[in-house]
């Protein structure tokens, strides 16, 4: 063949591709890399999640997770709203309290903010309630009311914007460190929220849910999850005080951590899609095995989770520590679940 024979096909190709590309612009939603999985879309609102990620062994798995957070923002050119820090953000021994190096080595240099420049959001999780030797959630409620960090924890319980401007989701984070039923401490734990606490934050919640939704979409997210197909199981509290809650509300998605795993629960009927992050660094957990499985999705694997948000749509992908996608879904405002990964 001569060049010439070449050159319609290629201008072909060319034409073909531009129309490819405007079509994309204009249905960003519809993009897809060339592997056939959806692509992040520019126009979106982005963050990324990690729970049980404030590793204190030194060891790799929590930079490698941080390293892979970093370099699917970079090759998507994604710019964050905010991260999500669903507990055990700290392991181990905290010294120093508010002035613990940790909140330098382990979360504003892992997670740098030239990459990460937006609120990071925290809830606490069951190692946070450990005194080592100052209870770690104290330090972290005081280091965020410093103001110079992007570490946000105004309050045990808190209510925020997802984004802050021209948001698309309200965001309710939740303290999950439940008092014992029988008001003793399970092997392990420091300090739990008092009853009373408890108590206070269930009103709260049924004030904030009661309040008319300004957002097509409604997220609740803290450390235990209520229900898991991980060791940890579902969660009887949980279960009694929010659950009904979640369903009468139809809120939109529940975020959790605490099993070491990545998971996503759908229950017919259920409104609420429940979405687990707790690969950021520790160590793993099987799934349980004397449980009916339940889905679409459970994964032994570190790794990240993000969240794309539109007015018309929810994207929940996870990520492992290659940056691969190896789970995604959609949720619409009228609750409508598509799996598309
Ligand atoms: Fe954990
Ligand atoms: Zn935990």
């Amino acid at each position: 063949m001569s060049i010439l024979d070449h050159s319609p096909s290629r201008r072909n190709f060319l034409r073909q591709s531009f129309v490819f590309s405007a079509a994309a612009a204009l249905h960003p939603l519809a993009s897809f890399a060339a592997n056939g999985k959806p692509s992040p879309n520019p126009h979106a609102a982005h963050a990324l999640m990690i729970g049980d990620w404030g590793d204190d062994r030194r060891l790799d798995s929590q930079s490698s997770v941080a390293r892979a957070m970093a370099a699917y923002t970079r090759q998507y050119h994604l710019k964050h709203d905010a991260l999500f820090l669903l507990g055990d953000n700290f392991y181990g021994e905290f010294p120093g309290g508010v002035n613990c190096p940790r909140f330098r080595t382990d979360f504003e240099e892992m997670y740098p903010k030239d990459v990460f420049d937006c609120p990071a959001y925290a809830v606490p999780g069951n190692h946070d309630y450990e005194a080592r030797p100052e209870i770690k959630l104290q330090s972290q409620l005081a280091y965020a009311a410093r103001g110079n960090t992007r570490w946000t924890e105004p309050a045990q319980w808190y209510s925020y914007k997802f984004p802050l401007q021209k948001p698309v989701a309200t965001v309710i984070a939740l303290d999950s460190n439940m008092p014992f039923p029988d008001g003793k401490l399970a092997h392990g734990y420091t300090h739990v929220m008092t009853e009373e606490q408890r108590q206070q934050q269930l009103e709260w919640l049924k004030t904030e849910l009661a309040k008319p939704l300004t957002t097509p979409f409604r997220i609740v997210i803290a450390h235990h999850p209520v229900f898991s197909n991980g060791p940890h199981g579902d969660h009887k509290v949980l279960i009694a005080d929010w659950e009904p809650l979640l369903r009468e509300h139809k809120v939109h998605l529940y975020l959790a951590g605490h099993d070491h795993d990545l998971q996503h629960l759908e229950f017919d009927g259920h409104p609420t899609s429940f979405f687990l992050s707790g690969g950021g660094g520790a160590d793993l957990y099987d799934e349980r095995n004397e449980v009916v499985k339940r889905g679409p999705f459970f994964n032994k694997v570190h790794g990240f989770s993000h969240l794309e948000a539109t007015d018309k749509l929810l994207t929940l992908r996870h990520l492992d520590t290659e940056g691969n996608m190896i789970h995604a879904f959609t949720k619409s405002p009228d609750g409508k679940v598509a799996i598309l990964a």
